[in-house]
């Protein structure tokens, strides 16, 4: 099957999130299992130019009404052929920033830029003379292209052509005034058809629902909980309307990156078979984040986004949050590496300076986010929603114990600690409050201290687990299967 990735992230080359690892293992993936695959995405600003190879002559990309004109450079994914395919255009892209900058945090012509992208789709093939079975497009800004595909496209070498739309995050939806509309191309009956109006503004990731073959999400919680109001951001109902074409799957990990036993970013390397070893990472994570070295207390990690769907107000609000009074009482350390919300950069650092067993690294650092999944105990993840969440399942293969809220992707990956019998892989709460997450992480140290012997179980058992890309690619070959029989 030849298959055509529409995205905005890919790593290595732009990341915010799990959105970009998840592309690029799962297009790695479907050609280990013989497909032929191909990614096409933005050329931001940081990723540099001279890295690429530039394709001979511009392409011109119709941007309605005006005709607009493009580079294409050219790279691949890393220990694969997969070709990734960058649209070149320095007004919009060639930018700080993916979606925008600290301060600005949706540029104001984002439904431009991403128009573009949707509209170069198109000409790219045609440029290319490479017509994709599948275009497979992920989350709201590169929702555009299955919309052109149902709308415009569906004809000559695409009349063949089907459409998946991943949801990613159903939070994030791109909505904007509707007199961006015309840059899509589409006729103005389509803002209707298509499913874009909202509210008499235009939102693209309800159109790419509305029009894509078929859909899918990245766990099989989430695809039923985005069918209800309180997940649904709006949206449930129409996702209830095409619940038939909705497929949750669940996202792998690439155990390339993300493998204790050869990751190249942590001091030491171990197995389940050599546990032992990993308390050299914890004391070199002590040492880094300036804590107390001590292999007896229990350093708890958090890595995220700091945005409301992590459950960040409940952990850090000023005055509320319960991390202040979890590293007051408990005998722990907490390890926080984040970036985003300014108010909660701040409260961090507030925190950090009240407290000696809390330190934090306000930023983004691929390095210490491995020593920190090496290095802790436990992994506290309480998140308001989680479509999938990679970090909870790197945690389960470091033997690092995953604290979680029941939500998406964390209730399909964490299986709740039995005090009676030691089963289970982690520690899952039902409710997102501070006083749920205090008593919550209180358990896990009561573990930790108590039943030394459950800790170690659950340790190996989590260790064991598979995430394999594999097994989701298949997944997604079904899913491209039934949208092409459409
Ligand atoms: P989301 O995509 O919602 O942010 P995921 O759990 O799917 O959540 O993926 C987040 C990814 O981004 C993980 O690979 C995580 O390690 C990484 N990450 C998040 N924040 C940081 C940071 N400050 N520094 C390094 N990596 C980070
Ligand atoms: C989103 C979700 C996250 C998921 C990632 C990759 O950013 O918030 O839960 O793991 O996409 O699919």
């Amino acid at each position: 099957m030849k298959i055509l990735m529409v995205t905005s992230e890919a790593v290595p080359f732009a990341k915010t999130g799990g959105l970009a690892d998840a592309v690029s293992a799962l297009a790695v993936s479907l050609e280990k299992l013989g497909h032929e695959v191909a990614v096409v995405m933005p050329r931001y600003y940081r990723i540099d130019r001279s890295r690429l190879e530039l394709l001979p002559g511009p392409m011109a990309v119709h941007l309605g009404g005006q005709e607009i004109w493009t580079g294409v450079y050219k790279s691949s994914l890393p220990d694969s052929s997969v070709p990734v395919y960058f649209i070149d255009h320095e007004q919009s892209f060639g930018r700080d920033g993916i979606y925008g900058v600290p301060g600005e945090t949706d540029f104001n012509d984002n439904p431009v830029r991403f128009s573009i992208l949707g509209q170069a789709v198109f000409q790219l093939c045609r440029k290319l003379h490479w017509f994709p079975d599948i275009i497979h497009a992920h989350d709201w800004a590169s929702a555009l292209a299955p919309i052109l595909l149902k709308f415009n496209e569906r004809h000559g070498e695409f009349a063949g052509t089907a459409s998946v739309f991943t949801i990613h995050n159903i939070g994030y939806q791109g909505v904007y005034s509707k007199h961006f509309f015309p840059y899509t191309g589409l006729a103005w009956d389509n803002f209707y058809s298509a499913g874009f109006e909202d509210w008499d503004r235009m939102n693209f990731l309800k159109a790419g629902i509305f029009s894509a073959d078929k859909l899918t999400t990245v766990s099989p919680t989430y695809a039923r909980e985005i069918q209800m109001p309180e997940y649904g951001f709006r949206l449930d109902g129409i996702l209830r309307f095409r619940s038939g074409d909705l497929t949750g799957i669940l996202n792998g990990v690439d155990t390339d990156i993300w493998n204790p036993s050869t990751d190249k970013l942590i001091p030491q390397t171990y197995t389940a078979k050599t546990i032992s070893k990993k308390a050299v990472n914890k004391i070199e994570l002590q040492k880094r984040m300036n804590l107390a070295v001590d292999e007896s207390i229990p350093v708890i990690g958090i890595i995220t986004r700091l945005a409301d769907q992590k459950g960040v107000s409940e952990l850090f609000g000023p005055a509320y949050g319960s991390a202040y009074q979890i590293c007051s009482d408990m005998k722990l350390q907490m390890v926080v590496l984040g970036s985003g919300e300014a108010w909660c950069e701040n409260e961090l650092s507030s925190l950090a300076s009240r407290l000696p067993n809390f330190r934090t690294y306000i930023g983004f650092n691929e390095s210490l986010s491995h020593l920190i999944e090496a290095g802790s105990d436990f992994f506290l993840m309480p998140s308001r929603y989680e479509p999938c969440g990679l970090n909870q399942m790197y945690s389960l293969l470091y033997g690092t114990l995953p604290i979680v809220r029941r939500t998406g992707g964390l209730a399909d990956t964490v299986e709740n600690y039995n005090e009676q019998t030691g089963t289970g892989t982690g520690f899952v709460m039902d409710n997102l409050n501070p006083s749920s997450i205090y008593n919550t992480v209180g358990w896990a140290i009561y573990a930790w201290y108590n039943k030394k012997e459950h800790i170690n179980a659950m340790r190996l058992r989590g260790m064991e687990k598979k995430f394999g890309w594999d097994t989701s690619a298949l997944n997604y070959v079904k899913v491209y299967e039934s949208a092409l029989k459409k």
